[in-house]
């Protein structure tokens, strides 16, 4: 098996979205899978990067970093989107911690902030575990609490600890690649939505089919369309994905080790 060149079992597997590159490079004793070297896993789309994974250890807990994703908006089905997910629990991974950016609708979510997603609604009008039970998936998990309350304890912790702001809220998933309408934004906000993204949630479900405990962070890139002066554009969402992806990224290797104490099994 290729990742046995890594010689460890990660407990944590760690999606990085955009802008959080510097965290798989301080990645302790890396080993790289790219996708491309795994059966099933097509090349990406994603910008700068074909997608691969790391095994190594951040502040000495084995962990598996994912750097890039597949996204139903390249055409891709759930086999291969949630495909990640299903590597990082059969290497052993109980922890799923995502990370994404996404537009800010409620208020005080502005470009620049952090988000810890509290729940989430799909939007995205394709339901995951559609299909065969895949193996060691639930047919009807249930999906009252997705996001782990211990997990999210953690992170406000360290959050605070670092002076980071994070306040909580709920992600709406819509399935893109265009962004919203200020039509579509409004019926988002009346939904219960509090940020807007094209990803996360077909992972989240996955994942909690298998049972792992799951933990979400979003980046806001920009406003949500029509609540800002003018366009969204990809270009202003990569900019300030870098800028709070840096303060995320800290945030992470701070709380990667304290997850251990959370009662992870
Ligand atoms: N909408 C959907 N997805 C996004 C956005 C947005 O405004 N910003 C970053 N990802």
């Amino acid at each position: 098996m290729l990742f046995g060149r890594a010689g460890c079992r990660p407990r944590v597997h760690l999606v990085l979205g955009s802008g959080l590159g510097a965290v798989a490079k301080r990645l302790e004793d890396p080993v790289e899978v790219p996708f491309h070297e795994l059966p099933g896993f097509p090349a990406t789309s994603v910008e700068g990067h074909a997608g691969s994974f790391l095994i190594g250890r951040t502040a000495g807990v084995p962990v598996l970093v994912q750097a890039g994703r597949y996204h139903y908006y390249e055409g891709f089905g759930t086999d291969v989107v949630a495909a990640p997910v299903r590597v990082g629990r059969a290497l052993g991974a109980r922890t799923l911690v995502l990370t994404n950016a996404v537009g800010g609708i409620r208020r005080d979510l502005v470009p620049g902030s952090l988000m810890l997603v509290d729940d989430h609604i799909n939007l995205m009008f394709r339901a995951p575990l559609a299909g065969p039970v895949a193996q060691g998936e639930a047919r009807f998990p249930d999906m009252s609490r997705p996001y782990d309350a211990a997990l999210l304890a953690a992170a406000e912790s360290a959050a605070l600890r670092a002076g980071t702001r994070l306040p909580r809220g709920t992600y709406g998933a819509v399935a893109g690649p265009n962004f919203e309408t200020p039509a579509e934004v409004r019926a988002l906000r009346t939904a219960g939505a509090d940020v807007v993204g094209m990803s996360t949630v077909p992972e989240v479900t996955v994942a909690r089919a298998g049972g792992q405990r799951v933990l979400a962070f979003s980046i806001v890139t920009n406003l949500a369309a029509g609540l800002g002066e003018g366009a969204v554009d990809h270009e202003g969402v990569i900019a300030y994905a870098e800028v709070a992806g840096g303060t995320l990224g800290a945030l992470l290797e701070a709380l990667v080790p304290a997850l251990e104490g959370t009662g992870e099994k």
